[in-house]
Formats: C-alpha cells, structure tokens, sequence
C-alpha cells in the first residue's frame, strides 16, 4: 500500500511523506545504528554465567520481572530458562545443575 501511495506520488511529481524513508539513495548510517552496534559488541564480549541461545549476548537478570533479557535483541527467558520472547528459538541450557 505504502508503495502503490509513494509511486502515485511521484508519478503526479508531488513530494510523498514516505519518500524520505523508501528512497533508494538513503543512508544507513544513522547514530542510533552505530550505537546500537556498539552495545551489542559490548554484549557480546561482556564476561557472563548467562549467555542469549539467539546469538550469544550476555543476559541480565531483571529483578522486577524475575526474567533473564537479553539486551541485543529483546529475547526473554523465565527464571528457570523457559523462553518468553522471541527472536531466541528455545529455553536456556543451563547445564548442569550449579
Ligand atoms: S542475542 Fe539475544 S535475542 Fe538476539
């Protein structure tokens, strides 16, 4: 839909609201990206008991909620390690009993 209304827009030379985030010759370089690029390396290399299934960040535990998140990505695991949220496909291996 976006792009029959973006393609109606040009066609008839009016300027279209979304042609700014469709067009081809955006950049993708945006702060946000690279700070986000940064916190995932640094979730990556952070020294933790509790790594993400989805691709390996390092998990926080989250007090208020009792839940293992992963900062990278927003995967959420229950205290036990049964997966809550997505993108993670399964529950955490905790291996053996500590
Ligand atoms: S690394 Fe944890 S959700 Fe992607």
């Amino acid at each position: 839909m976006v792009s029959a209304m973006l393609l109606c827009d040009l066609v008839q030379g009016r300027e279209s609201p979304y042609g700014e985030v469709f067009s081809p010759s955006r950049s993708i370089l945006h702060p946000q990206l690279a700070a986000n690029g940064m916190e995932a390396v640094v979730n990556l290399l952070t020294p933790a008991s509790r790594r993400c299934p989805h691709m390996g960040c390092a998990l926080k535990w989250n007090a208020q909620e009792h839940t293992w998140d992963c900062p990278c990505h927003g995967s959420r695991f229950t205290e036990d390690g049964q997966l809550l949220d997505n993108p993670a496909a399964g529950d955490l291996n905790f291996g053996a009993k500590e």
